[in-house]
């Protein structure tokens, strides 16, 4: 491979690296091969030394891209769990909790994506605003019609996303306007869906962006034909992810429970029908009982924390930290439109007061007995009842969605040999972000590395897309602000 055709970033750089730890790294160069790899990573290269060092690394004539002060790269955000034909209904709802709002407003806006003109308009701009929030990895969840969903796996693959995109089964305890006539044909378009998509030319660098996966909207839409069959598809191939909600709200599990008698639990229907899995994601999880828990580490399934979601919807919050502590896999969810920002950084900001939320619950608690209850096998507590730090948010938004998708060893993370899936931060005042302050100004005494946690910190809780100035996914530039 000609190093000539490298990429070098040059500047700070944000890595997350465990969940309760994170680099800060000032000076760093970093290696993007054509392939969209990244092939190295030196840090701690002043200035006067860039020329040399790539000389040392068989490249003195590549191009460098050289971040400006108030600049820093950081992985791309991962969203374990959104809608893209519920866009539209952005900011709307919030009077109601999840069943009246899926009756009153969501199927309503979903069913109109059967006509495929109208979806490929609608999904053309939902997507780029999703890229442009920094999203690189995203689980969407389409409409239950088979052709409006290409369309959005089409257009999600020409814009350079790396995605997963599910066709909504459901052929029950829906309105008579939107539900599939069979599970035979849930299944037939579900099947047509996954050939579409694993139809598509790889990236140059052999890699399938676009993945297909299989989306029992939930437990309450779908029969246990449907359900049956879905868990048959899977077992097919070990490799076809998984997407669904689980125990969001409490009428809703009373529902569950209600069709599913023979059952034990929500978490216990999908397991019935094989459908728990290492590549199972699964939305909110906001009620699980002790042995739910237990199981779902066991399968080793993922879970999308959506609290921006949980907030809106008035449904609870989700007790992250006990999920942690027994070592589930967890990442963040913006659930548009359960959720009201199609944006990962509200999702944090909402995971932040979640955890502080469930911490405030449980102060005066005893915490002795609480931590025997609920620590893993080691008895480690580590996150239970306690607010999650940036660095653990961090983790959440990048790192571990990257594991909820099974492709923590592709993206999530600056590491050689991983794809370049990154944005590039900007909180200059240049930006144009009235809520933050010019890094900067006199007010802030911190340098160097400190100055560079600052930023994150402040891009985390006040930023927004004004401040994502590149977006880029397998080493292309697929978005930002710039
Ligand atoms: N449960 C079933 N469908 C949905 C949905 O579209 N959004 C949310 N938040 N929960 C659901
Ligand atoms: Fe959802």
């Amino acid at each position: 491979m000609s190093s000539t055709n490298f990429t070098i970033y040059y500047g700070s750089l944000v890595n997350p690296e465990t969940l309760t730890s994170y680099h800060a790294i000032l000076h760093c160069l970093l290696a993007v091969n054509p392939h969209g790899n990244i092939e190295w990573v030196v840090r701690d290269v002043p200035d006067s030394m860039v020329q040399a060092t790539l000389l040392e690394q068989g490249c003195p004539d590549a191009e460098v891209v050289e971040l400006k002060d108030g600049q820093f790269l950081m992985p791309g955000f991962v969203d374990t769990h959104t809608h893209a034909p519920q866009v539209p209904n952005l900011g709307s709802g919030q009077q109601y909790e999840l069943l009246e709002w899926l009756k009153n407003l969501t199927f309503p806006m979903e069913a109109k994506f059967r006509d495929t003109e109208f979806a490929r308009r609608t999904y053309q701009s939902v997507v780029h605003r999703i890229i442009n929030q920094g999203t690189t990895t995203c689980c969407y969840y389409g409409t239950l019609h088979l052709d409006a969903t290409k369309e959005l796996a089409n257009i999600v693959y020409s814009l350079g996303q790396r995605a997963f995109v599910g066709k909504c089964n459901m052929d029950r305890n829906s309105e008579d306007y939107y539900i599939e006539p069979s599970w035979q044909s849930s299944i037939n378009d579900t099947k047509a869906l996954i050939s579409h998509i694993q139809s598509f030319p790889p990236s140059p660098s052999g890699i399938s962006l676009v993945k297909p996966i299989l989306t029992p909207r939930f437990a309450i839409t779908c029969t246990s034909p449907l359900l049956s069959s879905l868990g048959e598809l899977a077992a097919s191939d070990p490799s076809l992810h998984i997407q669904t909600h689980i125990s969001e709200n409490l009428a809703e599990i009373e529902f569950t429970k209600s069709l599913f008698p023979d059952q034990e639990s929500y978490a216990a229907v999908y397991d019935h029908f094989g459908l728990l899995r290492d590549n199972t994601v699964l939305a909110h999880a906001v009620h699980l009982n002790k042995d739910e828990i237990e199981l779902i580490a066991e399968r080793k399934s993922g879970i999308s924390h959506c609290p921006t979601s949980n907030f809106n919807l008035n449904s609870g919050v989700a007790p992250i930290g006990q999920y942690l502590d027994k070592g589930i896999k967890v990442g963040l969810g913006t659930d548009v439109s359960g959720g009201f920002s199609p944006s990962i950084l509200s999702c944090i900001r909402n995971a932040s007061i979640a955890s502080k939320v469930v911490a405030m619950q449980n102060r005066g608690r005893n915490n002795h007995d609480h931590h025997l209850e609920n620590g893993n096998a080691l008895g480690h507590c580590k996150f239970a009842d306690t607010q999650l730090s940036i660095a653990t948010l961090l983790y959440l938004a990048t790192l571990g969605g990257a594991e909820v998708c099974m492709l923590s060893d592709q993206v999530g993370s600056f590491v050689p040999g991983k794809s370049f899936d990154a944005i590039i931060v900007d909180v200059r005042d240049t930006a144009g972000n009235p809520a933050m302050w010019d890094f900067k100004a006199d007010t802030h005494d911190l340098t160097g590395q400190d100055a560079l946690r600052g930023m994150l910190q402040r891009f985390l809780f006040c930023g927004d897309d004004r401040n994502i100035s590149d977006v880029f996914v397998q080493g292309r530039r697929i978005g930002g602000k710039a």
